[in-house]
């Protein structure tokens, strides 16, 4: 469990001045159910322009449910979404114009090219032909896909095939893109190109709302995240305020005999807290605050002490850790096990005093 003090920072919902333009997206009290169910309630979120605002959560957490809404292709059932200032139920034509939706599964045409597949997007978003064409050439270089446009695009890889996506969500140019799990099933060479071609955008300005399951991908591009978990948030802060709300590195050392492992206890007390053993795996692991310090003194007690040690690693928790301490969820839990409700956590307390 987090401490109050070892909580995100919150900031208060809404700090734009009336004279400030509206954040590309702003989300109030949404909820949603379906049936009985409610999977979304009352969500607060703001996007702020040139910045990606991460979504994250398990499976069934409504991170889908709130892209749906903010895309106008889902209503609510209460609370309000806007789109650079449009209301995305009463003027859902006006908000549209400025999305792009690279949605959770592929919505790109196996049969046809790439090119073919964005002159499609651009005709169906009312570009003329000639203007379709000029842009899915852009995107297609941009892209690094212009070698492979006119493949079947049954036949790209998924690395390519995620691209293909975020070029078809860039037809238009649009000032906020909804990014609903880019990289899932990418290998980690896929999954940076498609961060490079976000940081791209970001930085001309594009906000971008992510969803996603991998806390290393919003270090790698989220400048506020929020952990939703069964429809509510329970966390939300910087990339850093979340991680240290997840809690400190560990310090992990192995021994290479049995015998060594009150040794290795013996320094690992003397730096860290919640020392345990492990003698399965002749490893003892403890949290660690001063990470340098502490690694440095073990490695040289041992080294003193002519203890053999097979591995000595400071580690992050792990994203499993983080999800089950933020969520109360395993991250590969399947959908609908029981989480954490929001009230128990602290985090989420403090950002409901905060926005008071
Ligand atoms: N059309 C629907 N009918 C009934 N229930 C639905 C429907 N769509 C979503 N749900 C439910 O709403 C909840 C939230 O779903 P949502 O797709 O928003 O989750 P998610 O966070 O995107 O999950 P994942 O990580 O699996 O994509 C889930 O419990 C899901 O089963
Ligand atoms: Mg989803």
């Amino acid at each position: 469990m987090p401490t109050s003090t070892g909580s995100p920072t919150i900031r208060a919902a809404g700090t734009a001045t009336a004279a400030t333009a509206p954040p590309a997206v702003r989300v109030r009290g949404l909820t949603r159910r379906y049936g009985e169910t409610t999977v979304l309630d009352g969500l607060d979120l703001d996007v702020e322009h040139g910045t990606v605002h991460a979504l994250l959560g398990p499976n069934g957490a409504g991170k889908t449910t709130t892209v749906r809404i903010v895309s106008t292709l889902l209503d609510p059932h209460g609370g309000t979404a806007h789109v650079a200032g449009y209301d995305v139920v009463r003027d859902a034509a006006r908000a549209r114009r400025r999305l792009g939706l690279v949605g959770q599964h592929a919505a790109v045409d196996e049969i046809l090219g790439g090119r073919d597949n964005l002159v499609m997007f651009g005709r169906l978003s009312h570009l003329g032909t000639r203007d379709a064409r000029r842009r899915a050439d852009e995107l297609l270089d941009r892209f690094d896909l212009a070698d492979a446009a006119d493949r079947p695009v049954g036949t790209y890889s998924g690395g390519m095939r995620r691209r293909l996506d975020l070029a078809a969500g860039l037809v238009l140019d649009p000032e906020v893109l909804l990014l609903d799990e880019p990289t899932t099933g990418l290998d980690p060479g896929g999954r940076r190109e498609v961060w490079q071609a976000v940081r791209e955008l970001v930085a001309g300005g594009t906000a971008v709302l992510l969803t996603t399951q991998y806390l290393e991908e919003v270090d790698q591009l989220a400048s506020q995240v929020s952990v939703l978990a069964q429809g509510r948030l329970v966390a939300r802060g910087t990339p850093d305020e979340l991680k240290a709300s997840i809690g400190q590195d560990r310090l992990d050392v192995v021994v290479r005999a049995e015998t060594d492992l009150p040794a290795a206890r013996a320094a690992l007390d003397a730096v860290g807290t919640d020392v345990e053993t492990d003698v399965a795996t002749r490893r003892v692991t403890a949290t660690v605050v001063d990470r340098v310090a502490a690694l440095t003194h073990v490695v040289r007690t041992l080294d003193d002490a002519r203890v053999p040690v097979d591995d000595v690693a400071l580690r992050r928790p792990t994203l499993d850790e983080a999800f089950l301490h933020l969520t109360g969820v395993p991250a590969d839990a399947p959908a609908g096990t029981s989480a954490r409700s929001a009230s128990d956590s602290p985090a989420a307390a403090t950002a409901e005093e905060a926005s008071r």
